[in-house]
């Protein structure tokens, strides 16, 4: 297949998460995409393989799921490693809170530090990346009159709080506008520093973005904004396991990721990196009754954020458990899968454009393991219908043909409808082939 073809630079030899690769640098690799045409067109399938990486996936085996963008999926080995926390949790639930915890934490920091290439004591476990973004949002020193720029291809939870806080302390929020569909990374960055201003304090950007599915060119942003002393707050909510993470070399002020995404760890593990200078006087939304506790030996950052509260913190507690999972999935570890999953997506979009006539969207080397195509607009009698996700279509596509993939509207620029896929592991190219007759078949129908 010309998938075979793609090209990837990056070391194969360890499994992130194992002892070797605990003390090293994150993986890297250069995502190239196939080249020349689709030769052949799998048969038709909507069932993904539950055993594919050899680990066991949960996922209905009847179910065409290409989404696995939004909550990921998490693998039976992990679920037991929750489920193990859990029962000590339950054997002496004081001990757990008091003693245990901080200790298991530290675990899945360590893991996790050497995946997103920073320190671990940089790095501040949270529910989700929407408690990430809001954080720092309330935490930042902002003074009237600043400015914070941001893209129109980011996260709407984001966005809100941004509003919030912009009234609160008569900040303007600036948009650029990055066009999409799009042909070179060149013209995110060109939108972003168009709109830079002498009263920028802060540019929040996607890593991954979401509705769009492009890989942004944050190292060069990042890099003008620190020439004109702009500090940048990275969303990486897509990022750690689907491209590399490298936050040393990023050097931005804030860098918020996901982990129960492509790294696979149950929902409620996420994190924040706050650069250390930043630190002091950085603290959680709702403090906690351990606020007060001097502990010299431990930094106040770490003690707040590793306690928010009673909770069930276990989710976060497998993240060194998830990353060695992911690792095992692929012979090239967890570098080797984010490349061959970008080879997935790319035979994704290929099979679909052929069988639809859609067209792609942006350059391979924007796409990691996600693509959206532009759909046409529904007829006004279709576009009228009622739906329980975000357009008619994919109600279409759920019911119809047991298909789960989102269809959606960019949130800034909704004359623009895409559907995405995601490529994990367990898909099949003739689930792809499936989509693409069921999508042909429901966009017939909007007429
Ligand atoms: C880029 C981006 N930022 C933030 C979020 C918010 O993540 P969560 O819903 O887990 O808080 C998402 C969710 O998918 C996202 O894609």
């Amino acid at each position: 297949m010309p998938m075979d073809s793609a090209v990837s630079s990056l070391p194969t030899s360890s499994r992130a998460g194992s002892p070797a690769d605990r003390g090293g640098s994150p993986p890297r690799l250069t995502l190239v995409g196939a080249e020349g045409p689709l030769s052949e067109l799998p048969a038709s399938d909507p069932r993904p393989d539950v055993h594919a990486g050899g680990v066991s996936w949960s996922i209905d085996p009847d179910l065409c799921f290409l989404n696995h963008g939004s909550y990921g999926s998490v693998v039976g080995s992990v679920l037991e490693a929750q489920r193990s926390i859990r029962d000590r949790m339950e054997r002496d639930p004081v001990r757990f809170f008091k003693v245990d915890l901080e200790e298991l934490v530290d675990r899945s920091r360590t893991a996790l530090g050497t995946l997103v290439g920073c320190h671990p004591e940089d790095l501040a476990p949270l529910r989700n990346a929407t408690v990430g973004l809001c954080t720092i949002f309330n935490n930042y020193p902002w003074r009237a009159g600043d400015e914070i720029l941001v893209t129109d291809h980011e996260y709407s939870s984001g966005q809100y709080e941004l509003e919030r806080i912009a009234q609160r302390h008569g900040v303007s929020v600036i948009q650029a506008h990055v066009p999409f569909p799009l042909q070179a990374p060149g013209q995110v960055v060109e939108a972003v520093v168009s709109k830079m201003t002498g009263r920028t304090r802060m540019v929040m950007i996607s890593h991954v973005t979401s509705c769009s599915s492009l890989i942004f060119p944050v190292e060069a942003v990042a890099a003008e904004c620190r020439s004109r002393g702009i500090d940048i707050l990275i969303d990486g909510a897509h990022s750690p396991g689907q491209v590399p993470v490298d936050i040393r070399r990023l050097d931005p002020a804030f860098y918020v990721g996901s982990l129960h995404k492509w790294v696979g760890a149950p929902r409620g593990a996420s994190f924040v990196y706050v650069r250390p200078d930043l630190q002091a006087g950085f603290r959680t939304i709702a403090l906690s009754s351990r606020a007060k506790k001097i502990r010299p030996a431990r930094s106040l950052f770490l003690r707040d954020f590793d306690y928010m509260g009673t909770d069930d913190y276990s989710a976060f507690l497998v993240v060194a458990d998830a990353i060695d999972a992911l690792g095992g999935m692929d012979p090239g570890g967890v570098g080797g899968l984010m490349v061959s999953n970008h080879r997935r997506v790319i035979h994704a979009r290929d099979i679909v454009c052929a069988m639809t006539g859609l067209t792609p969207s942006c350059p391979d080397e924007m796409t990691g393991s996600m693509v959206s195509l532009v759909l046409p607009e529904a007829g006004p009698e279709a576009s009228q219908r009622p739906t329980r996700y975000d357009d008619p279509l994919q109600d279409a596509l759920v019911e119809r043909h047991g298909v789960q993939a989102p269809i959606w509207r960019l949130w800034e620029n909704p004359g623009v409808r895409v559907a995405r896929l995601s490529a994990q592991v367990y898909n099949r190219p003739g689930q792809y082939a499936y989509f693409a007759r069921a999508l042909a078949e429901e966009l017939a129908r909007e007429h």
